[in-house]
């Protein structure tokens, strides 16, 4: 597969999630390559909308013309958290009727060295989904605390050597910058060697570098709660997230959003600002072994989805 590709993960579930109506308006928060966009468009009539998001000026580039060039379409570059801001200005307000967010970094960003997101490949430590936006991975370790360095790497990777880890780390960047994946990558390995582990000793390092690089928790909250302004009655939410701390966010949200206060609770003539705002449908969904087996980046998937009240 070239690196430009990017296989949309659970697509059928996120298509029935959303429940399309061939003349709604939807969002695709996180365009990457269009994989959902494309299929979302596929079931909407002349009269439907789709507004896609992607704050990687890549991904806005690659956007083909099938899609750019078609009325119905429009795509953003901007960040998530910008969502009712771009909403606001189209006079969208309440008027979408589902929106889809496919959390994480997208195959390309992943397997360009250039971008700097992983082990794997040698490039500049980057990891920026927007590179002319904020500081660079390289930047941020050049002058980020040893205590704040150990949180991030606990709490964002939940590294149980996240000390032996941010300690190495501190001690190489005395020696000389930390510029590159292959350099960071090789201080892990040697800091908390993980022998006999499947996964690579710098897999969860790296996610948490990135997770505070990108501000992608923050982003997960402020977008969470800005969808259910925008959204207008029966609306769908969509979200796909790739780790248990995005999960576990976006589970807490819909299930908080989906009960009243406990001050409330059971009591009749709740006040209108206090009645649930979301329906929970369904249980978190999960990639089949046959897409995982056709895509492994599906294994970590959970498709989670509510309705507007
Ligand atoms: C997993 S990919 C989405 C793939 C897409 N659904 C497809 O099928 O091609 C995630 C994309 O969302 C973008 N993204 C992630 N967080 C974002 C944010 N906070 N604001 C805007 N875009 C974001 C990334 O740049 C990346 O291109």
């Amino acid at each position: 597969m070239s690196s430009n590709a990017h296989v949309p993960v659970l697509l059928g579930p996120v298509l029935q999630g959303l429940k399309i109506r061939p003349d709604g308006c939807y969002v695709d928060g996180t365009f990457g390559r269009g994989g959902h966009s494309k299929e979302i468009l596929k079931q909407l009539g002349d009269a439907g909308r789709l507004i896609a998001i992607d704050r990687d000026p890549q991904a806005i580039a690659a956007a083909p013309a099938s899609l750019t060039e078609d009325p119905r379409f429009e795509l953003i570059r901007g960040e998530i958290a910008q969502l009712e801001t771009f909403i606001g200005e189209r006079g969208l307000a309440g008027k979408v009727d589902g929106l889809l967010f496919d959390l994480g970094v997208s195959s390309p960003q992943l397997d360009e060295a250039d971008r700097g997101f992983s082990f794997m490949r040698d490039g500049p430590l980057d990891m920026r989904m927007d590179p002319d936006s904020g500081r660079s991975a390289s930047e941020w370790l050049a002058s980020v605390d040893e205590q704040e360095l150990k949180h991030v790497l606990r709490k964002y990777g939940e590294e149980t050597s996240a000390s032996r880890i941010a300690r190495a780390i501190v001690n190489a960047r005395e020696e000389a910058p930390i510029s590159r994946t292959a350099q960071l990558a090789r201080i892990i390995e040697d800091a908390a060697p993980k022998r006999g582990q499947k996964k690579h000793p710098a897999t969860k390092t790296f996610q948490a570098i990135r997770i505070a690089v990108n501000g992608e928790l923050e982003q997960l909250e402020a977008v969470l709660e800005q969808s259910v302004n925008v959204m207008r009655e029966k609306a769908r939410l969509c979200v796909i997230s790739f780790h248990s701390l995005e999960d576990r966010i976006v589970k807490r949200f819909m299930r908080d959003a989906s009960r009243e206060p406990e001050q409330y609770r059971g009591m009749p003539n709740v006040p209108e600002e206090y009645q649930p705002k979301l329906r929970t449908v369904g249980k978190a969904v999960s990639a089949t072994d046959e897409e995982v087996d056709a895509n492994r980046r599906a294994r970590s998937a959970h498709l989670r989805i509510a309705e507007r009240t």
